[in-house]
């Protein structure tokens, strides 16, 4: 298909989103410029998903999506026109280059307020281990204040109605996808540098969150996900399907 960058405001043509499941189905990409987003396309792509990338600026090079539309998940403004015939919404934001503003909590309220409003099936959202802390004094993870309001963020989600699926992983790397076992859960920030601050490679998150699209094993569940090389490689799956929803 032919790739088209579509600015904020203008009607987006001949979108053939609305399937119930996977292959052929529109995704919009929040976060498509960045270290996430980008594995991601190239896994939804493969899949046989349609994919719209969103981002504040174009970028120099090709993100390999069918389309890139131009808005800011902290001005619902511009959010109506990137969801439009939009069938799932994966979110890949975080503080990027430059100002974010508050990505993580007004940023995911108005795109949980866009996709439900555009009539999307399912929003998954990549998130952070640390995520359940309450306190802004809390000692266990650098910045409280960044997890606070991936929790707030999370909780919106959650309580919107809007399908959803969260993932919670753990320190982030760049490497390539399918390599390592995963360790799916509910490990809390504390277990989590216990356990040697356990990673994952960014690619593996895009993954599991493309595997969630249209999921019924994914959807209501907020789980954590790190590296786990002494598990076999698609082991993840199982206890995914196993997990109780929230
Ligand atoms: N670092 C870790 O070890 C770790 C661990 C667990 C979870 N996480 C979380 O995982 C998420 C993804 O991390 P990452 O390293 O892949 O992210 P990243 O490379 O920093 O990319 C963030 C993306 O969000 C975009 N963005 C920022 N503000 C935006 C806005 N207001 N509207 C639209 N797009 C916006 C950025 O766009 P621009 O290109 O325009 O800046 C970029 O595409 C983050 O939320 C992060 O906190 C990180």
């Amino acid at each position: 298909m032919r790739r088209r960058t579509l600015l904020a405001g203008m009607a987006v043509l001949g979108v053939g989103g609305g399937k119930a499941h996977a292959a052929g189905a529109w995704v919009l990409v929040a976060g498509a410029t960045g270290r996430t987003g980008r594995p991601m396309i190239g896994i939804l792509k493969s899949k046989g998903f349609k994919v719209r990338a969103m981002v504040r600026e174009s970028p120099a090079d090709d993100l390999g999506a069918d389309e890139t539309v131009v808005a800011d998940a902290t001005k619902p403004e511009t959010l109506a026109a990137a969801m439009k015939g939009i069938t799932y919404v994966v979110s890949a934001l975080g503080r990027g280059r430059g100002n974010s503003g508050d990505v993580d909590d007004a940023g995911i309220v108005n795109l949980t307020n866009a996709a439900k409003a555009a009539g999307a099936k399912q929003l998954v959202l990549m998130s952070s281990i640390g995520a359940e802390i309450t306190s802004p004094t809390d000692t266990s993870v650098r910045r409280p204040e960044i997890m606070l309001a991936k929790g707030r963020g999370e909780a919106y989600l959650r309580r919107s109605g809007l399908p959803y699926t969260i993932v919670r992983p753990g320190g982030l790397e760049d490497c390539d996808h399918g390599k390592s076992g995963l360790k799916i859960g509910m490990m809390t920030v504390v277990e989590f540098q216990a356990g040697g601050r356990p990673v994952i490679c960014r690619a593996d998150v895009a993954l599991v969150m493309v595997e969630a699209l249209g999921n019924k094993d994914a959807i209501g569940k907020t789980f954590t996900l790190v590296g786990d090389t002494s598990a076999p490689v698609d082991a993840w799956r199982a206890t995914l399907a196993a997990m109780k929803r929230d």
